[in-house]
């Protein structure tokens, strides 16, 4: 190959040098419930899946939905414009409560929950239902009809669920926004869906102090012009100001409210709701998911990659205000009648071992929680899972960002006590469900691949002009067939959805996301292609050198940016947070990095610079700023959106110890 040629190809293509081959069978202990069995099996499924779609999905979506009435045809029309079960009609919360009703689940716990000061309580399938029932009645009398918007900004508590279901039982699109939103951003939110009614609640409780809530909304409606009412839920019991006529306390609605309301059949394609997320550029964008398609894939996900058993006690870490959190508290787990532990505070309150004593106290057997939790746990210390009795754990997941094999193999060891398949579940806001994750009885996992994609999920491989590639070729991860759960539009802005998903490789779903399928069929993601560095003239993941940086027994956390530089295109710039252990880094440390991702990955991939952080600057979410650490790294003002920064002092330290 001249070097034009190979220059050429290398533009096409993400270089990825880190192979991991340590490969992990299903444990011996572990004996799936409701999963597939065996190898054999899944290939059974997923090739069904890919010959023959509308019968596959038909026949699960006949076998796992409660139809008010039968669907027509399966699927209709091509990507991205698909329509699913056009015909039928249904309820979200018939699925997730009046389904175990009058079974052997109805006096089954449906949520356990524990406030951050320790309150406890336990709402039973039956509880469930006649809350949802009664807060339905509740928005009625408010004047939220089917198609309405309502927004609900609530802290980790029950009513949470519950008003989230009754929202859907009415056929009302509901918009979550994480508690954690600025009174700007639930504006932009607010309008942006015209949004009707919010519900809210006084304060949550997070690191021993009251987060108001109340009053965030009060700031954010002085802006927001579509909302008429707000519903408040009394949480913690500080002073709030509620307005006549515009303010109702949750209580005092619920004690007149009527225990009976009939779900509203929906058409499958009824938008269930919006959820907002953020793109690297311009306003949120309001991913919209369906009522049939969703469920579907919310409860078949469940059902296949959580394994979740009627003697399950099952954990997801997320906030219902995010994606994991409606699929993966609300309408997965419970479609599935499953016992949800739900936990309202920090991770690290009072001290760092919360997490583990809730596993110990609920015996907690599947547990699912995103790999930044799992690096911080790690950097507190194994003092911490140890002093706590894990046995009841057969299942672990990681979901959000990749993870290295570092921390993989500390949640193997530590926490799962090398008994527990770990489940890395890729997906997106968009995808509505998982579509990348091992089966946990059935595949053999390698640390930091997302392994294999799930039944009626068809990916690709593709280089920037749309060309397959081959093993091991780092390329752009695309999706070559609809899929029930996918996002059917960005709400009030078709055109942005074709564009932003379904442009760049045109036909085919395309979300961001870098990847290589290795020799075994298993996938490893690079990260998000707008985090590829090109180093002279090579692109680079930069989750490859963060994996190799993290790799080092000093390193806690690490993440890698891009910078102008004069010779090589981009230079390598690594913001590094050190362990506890590590006193004082200094330049002999950081020398040491520098040639351990050499030694790692190889001189391509020297850093150019190393920074000692005390923190790095995460979303809300737990994903890391890198704009932010770019501009950093470049010299440069900061600019841009920053409502999701979970800490912005962290900007301002990094700064300092810049200068
Ligand atoms: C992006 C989606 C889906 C729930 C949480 C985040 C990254 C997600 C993994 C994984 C590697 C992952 C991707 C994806 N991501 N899971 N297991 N391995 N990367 O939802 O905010 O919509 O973010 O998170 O980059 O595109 P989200």
């Amino acid at each position: 190959m001249s070097q034009s040629e190979s220059q050429h190809a290398e533009s096409h293509n993400i270089e990825n040098m880190l192979h991991e081959e340590r490969l992990f069978p299903v444990p011996k202990a572990f004996k799936p419930q409701v999963s597939f069995k065996s190898e054999e099996e899944y290939l059974a499924a997923w090739n069904h899946a890919k010959d023959a779609p509308a019968e596959f999905w038909g026949q699960i979506a006949k076998e796992n939905l409660v139809w008010e009435t039968p669907f027509e045809t399966v699927m209709q029309g091509d990507m991205p414009e698909t329509k699913w079960f056009q015909g039928g009609k249904l309820n979200a919360s018939v699925q997730c409560v009046d389904k175990h009703i009058g079974t052997a689940r109805q006096n089954k716990a449906a949520i356990i929950w524990e406030g951050e000061p320790g309150d406890v309580r336990v709402l039973r399938y039956q509880d469930l239902y006649r809350e949802v029932c009664k807060f339905a009645n509740v928005l009625k009398t408010l004047g939220v009809q089917m198609g309405d918007r309502v927004t609900i900004y609530m802290p980790m508590v029950p009513e949470l669920v519950i008003a989230t279901l009754a929202c859907a039982r009415i056929g009302a699109t509901h918009s979550i926004i994480f508690g954690g939103f600025s009174a700007d951003a639930i504006a932009d939110r607010n309008n942006d869906a015209k949004a009707k009614l919010i519900i809210t609640a006084d304060a949550g409780w997070r690191r021993g102090k009251e987060v108001s809530l109340k009053k965030t909304v009060d700031e954010s409606l002085a802006k927001a012009v579509t909302v008429e009412k707000v519903v408040v839920y009394r949480r913690t019991g500080c002073d709030v100001e509620m307005v006549p006529d515009r303010d109702y306390w949750w209580h005092e609605l619920m004690a007149k409210a009527q225990a009976e309301c009939e779900p509203t059949p929906l058409d499958s394609e009824h938008p269930l709701f919006i959820l907002y997320t953020s793109g690297s550029t311009g306003k949120p964008k309001g991913v919209l998911h369906s009522t049939a398609g969703y469920c579907l894939g919310a409860a078949m996900t469940s059902k296949w990659v959580f394994d979740i058993a009627d003697t399950d006690t099952y954990w997801c870490t997320a906030d219902v205000g995010w994606i994991t959190g409606h699929s993966y508290v609300v309408y997965g787990p419970l479609s599935q009648g499953a016992s949800i532990l739900m936990y309202e505070g920090a991770p690290n309150w009072p001290d760092e071992g919360r997490f583990w004593q809730l596993i110990e106290k609920y015996r907690v057997s599947i547990f699912y929680t995103a790999p930044t939790a799992i690096r911080s746990f790690m950097k507190s210390g194994d003092q911490w899972p140890q002093q706590y009795d894990l046995s009841s754990l057969r299942l672990l997941g990681t979901v959000g960002e990749p993870i290295n094999p570092k921390a993989w193999m500390w949640y193997h060891t530590i926490i799962g006590g090398e008994r527990c398949p770990i489940v890395d579940t890729w997906w997106q806001t968009e995808t509505g469900g998982i579509m990348l994750s091992p089966l946990p009885g059935v595949t053999a996992t390698k640390p930091g691949s997302c392994t294999k994609p799930l039944p009626g999920v068809v990916p690709a491989i593709m280089s920037e002009e749309g060309e397959p590639l081959g093993d091991n070729e780092g390329g752009l991860l695309v999706m070559t067939q609809p899929w029930p759960h996918m996002l059917r539009t960005l709400y009030g802005d078709h055109e942005r959805f074709k564009e932003t998903y379904f442009s760049k490789i045109p036909g085919l779903y395309f979300a961001g996301d870098g990847a290589r399928r290795d020799q075994d069929g298993y996938f490893w993601i690079l990260g998000r292609v707008d985090d590829v560095l090109n180093v002279s003239g090579h692109r680079l993941s930069t989750m490859e050198v963060e994996s190799a940086l993290v790799s080092h027994p000093s390193v806690a956390e690490a993440a890698v940016v891009g910078f102008p530089h004069d010779l090589k295109g981009e230079g390598i710039c690594c913001f590094v947070t050190v362990n506890t252990s590590t006193a004082n880094p200094g330049e002999d440390l950081k020398k040491e990095l520098i040639n351990h991702v050499r030694k790692q990955i190889g001189a391509l991939a020297t850093p150019d610079q190393v920074r000692f952080a005390a923190a790095l600057p995460k979303t809300r979410s737990g994903k890391i700023m890198r704009r932010l650490l770019r501009d950093i790294a470049a010299g440069k003002e900061t600019i841009g959106d920053t409502t999701t920064l979970e800490d912005y002092n962290v900007v301002a330290k990094l700064r300092t110890e810049d200068e």
